[in-house]
């Protein structure tokens, strides 16, 4: 006779389902419908140590920071959103263009797709904390020059202890030298985990680049997967 499956082995094999279609519909495959609707009760994320006050008292003085060049050409700064007490970070590099009228960071089309690339681990946006390593946009959508990230870093580094999230995801190459201080390319580095005051951070492709090289988002996808693992085995 043949045994049937259990209703925890349906289960699971269905949360597997969900999961997978979550990520394929994250990673752009148009043609799977996808909801994260059930994950985000499942959410793991209960909250780190973040002081929101402290974030806000950060806020007012990027706001008004005038250490650099940048603040000549910023309609407005672009200091960071999501939960204070957010348990998974993702730092990029600088504002563009619409994050420099918004901003807000991460509401272009890059940030469209790390919206998408958040959800298919079963997060919401607002539950992650989102910040740059600039605060404002370098002109002509330039990378950030060395003395630009040796003045602004400081505030990312006063809002990752404020935040104290369990896991950082570093977006691309300025994160990751700010946050893994080695000089190898990203390719090298990414996939692993890196150490920086006690926090895991995983660096990986940043979404502008996934938009200019889609084969890319199955690298990501992996990443994702292993900060996806190490954020349930924090609370195992
Ligand atoms: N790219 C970044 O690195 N940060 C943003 O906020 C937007 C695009």
């Amino acid at each position: 006779m043949r045994a049937h499956p259990s209703r925890k082995a349906l289960h699971e094999i269905s949360c597997a389902l969900r999961d997978w279609l979550t990520l394929e519909a994250g990673f752009g495959t148009e043609t799977v419908p996808a909801s994260s609707g059930s994950r985000q009760k499942e959410s793991p994320l209960r909250g780190g140590s973040g002081d929101n006050l402290g974030l806000k008292q950060i806020e007012r003085e990027v706001a008004s920071c005038v250490k650099c060049s940048l603040h000549r050409g910023r309609s407005q700064t672009v200091f960071g959103e999501g939960s204070p007490r957010a348990e998974l970070m993702f730092v990029g590099e600088a504002p563009g263009a619409e994050e420099d009228r918004q901003g807000r960071p991460f509401v272009g089309q890059a940030g469209q797709l790390l919206t998408k690339i958040i959800e298919s681990i079963g997060l919401r946006r607002e539950e992650v904390y989102i910040a740059n390593v600039i605060k404002c946009r370098p002109p002509g959508n330039r990378g950030p020059l060395p003395e630009e990230v040796h003045t602004c870093s400081p505030y990312l580094v006063r809002q990752i202890t404020l935040i104290r999230p369990r896991i950082i995801c570093a977006l691309g190459r300025y994160a990751t030298l700010v946050l893994v201080r080695k000089e190898e390319s990203l390719s090298l580095l990414r996939g692993r985990f890196y150490d920086y005051q006690g926090i895991p951070v995983m660096p990986t492709f940043h979404p502008a680049y996934l938009l200019r090289n889609p084969s890319a988002k199955r690298l990501v996808w992996e990443d994702m997967k292993k900060i996806r693992n190490a954020l349930k085995e924090s609370k195992a």
